[in-house]
């Protein structure tokens, strides 16, 4: 369920009508809704009603500074991967005992930042980087809780390039090696192991391979504390996904999948934190585009937007389907035709829809990308010269820009040219 209807035959996001934004913010633009925002985040924290937990909102799914703040002021924690998303999550005003830091290559100059800002915990995703985080904080004469990130060799049954917990994959240490892992964290001054640590994959459409992967780690939890460890936290990590094509998806809900973690965790007596990124922003966000023009192929017709790869790369990059609507409701029983509806990117690559059937469409008109709040406006660039598209948050019936669209002027500016030239 999201905030996105139509209302008085046009699509509103809340209570503002979408063309208000486009005329005020132009076109391309991402518009968020606040009352989806929190609705999501809600449901995950009651979904684990009766466990101690924290919801720590995987900050890389969308990261404005307006979003986290919205779901930390509702009790969320942050699931950060960098310096730069963990000074974001600050600069919202979350607090460091409610960030996680996870990542694959944590720098030396990243532990740092977060050692001195303060934070929850260290996902610890491999033995080198264990190693570092053991010299920054000694140096620095703290002790910082981590968990092990383990990679219990589960199919997430996902899209290959964000399944991430097989043992082919580049992420956490494999489970069978947990136990001399945590040995070693034991012996290693500043660091104390506190916990768990899993993430299987994004866009996970079935409980199974969660079922699996919970069912490994606590197995493991018992094996850890008969060894003598503390383990008195479990990172489940995030990956739920999301009805993206809305006519024939139905993923698990999030009540489901609260089920599933107290039936396979639940006894442990720890504290649980789950990190979602795309339940909780996915269908909270819309990309809103203008058509720019019609345009008869040989025997295809193409729907040429303002939008591009460079603004929404999900459907380049994974194939992705997103449902496309018109911003003026059509009419009930109104005739769908098949559209290629593409970018103005020099690439062929720059395809949102092969043979997608709309509603009459024509010049000018207002689309909406549905579900691309999450992994959209984060994974933009300013590719063929486009300015970084601009974000806008609603609530109710107001309206803010909370990231402003670059002017060229600006876009420009950010290089500079040396001397010799
Ligand atoms: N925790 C960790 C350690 C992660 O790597 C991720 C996502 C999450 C949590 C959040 O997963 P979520 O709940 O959002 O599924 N760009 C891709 C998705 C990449 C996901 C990367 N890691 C896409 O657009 O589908």
């Amino acid at each position: 369920m999201d905030h996105f209807l139509y209302r008085d035959g046009a699509l509103h996001a809340e209570d503002v009508p979408l063309a208000d934004i486009a005329a005020t913010v132009g076109t391309p633009v991402y518009v968020y809704s606040t009352a989806t925002l929190l609705r999501h985040f809600r449901l995950f924290d009651e979904a684990l009603d009766g466990l101690p937990h924290l919801v720590c909102y995987a900050v890389k799914a969308a990261g404005n500074v307006a979003i986290l703040k919205t779901l930390a002021e509702a009790g969320a924690g942050m699931d950060v991967v960098s310096a730069g998303e963990y000074l974001r999550a600050k600069a919202a005003g979350v607090p460091g005992e409610r960030i996680v830091f996870s990542g694959v290559g944590k720098t030396r100059d990243e532990m740092r930042i977060v050692l001195e800002g303060g934070i929850r915990q260290v996902n610890v995703e491999s033995e080198p980087e264990m190693r570092a985080l053991s010299e920054v904080a000694a140096a620095m004469g703290v002790t910082v809780p981590v968990t092990v990130r383990v990679n219990p060799d589960v199919d997430a049954k996902t899209h290959a390039k964000i399944a991430t917990g097989k043992s082919e994959n580049k992420f956490g240490i494999p489970i069978a090696r947990a136990r001399e892992v945590y040995a070693e964290v034991a012996r290693l001054p500043g660091l104390k192991a506190i916990g768990i640590d899993v993430h299987i994959g994004s866009q996970l459409t079935d409980l199974a391979p969660f079922e699996q992967a919970y069912r490994k780690v606590a197995e493991l939890t018992e094996t850890l504390r008969a060894d003598g460890h503390g383990i008195e936290r479990l990172d489940l990590g995030g990956g739920l996904g999301i009805p993206y094509e809305r006519s024939n998806s139905a993923p698990p809900l999030p009540v489901e999948y609260g089920a599933l973690i107290k039936r396979t965790v639940g006894h442990l007596g720890c504290e649980v934190e789950i990190e979602p990124g795309r339940l909780i922003a996915g269908n909270a966000g819309l990309l809103l585009a203008r058509v720019t023009y019609l345009k008869e192929g040989e025997g295809r017709r193409f729907a040429i937007l303002d939008a591009a790869m460079n603004d929404l790369i999900r459907p380049a990059m994974y194939d992705a389907w997103h449902d496309i609507v018109p911003v003026i409701e059509p009419e009930a029983g109104a005739e769908t035709t098949p559209w290629d509806v593409v970018g103005p990117v020099c690439e062929t690559g720059d395809t949102f829809a092969r043979g997608r059937d709309l509603p009459p469409l024509a010049e000018g008109d207002l689309v909406a990308f549905r579900s691309a709040g999450a992994y959209g406006a984060a994974m933009a660039s300013e590719y063929n010269g486009r300015p970084l598209v601009p974000e806008v948050l609603v609530k109710g019936d107001h309206f803010a820009v909370i990231r402003a669209r670059p002017t060229y002027e600006e876009m420009i500016a950010r290089d500079s040219i040396p001397q010799w030239l």
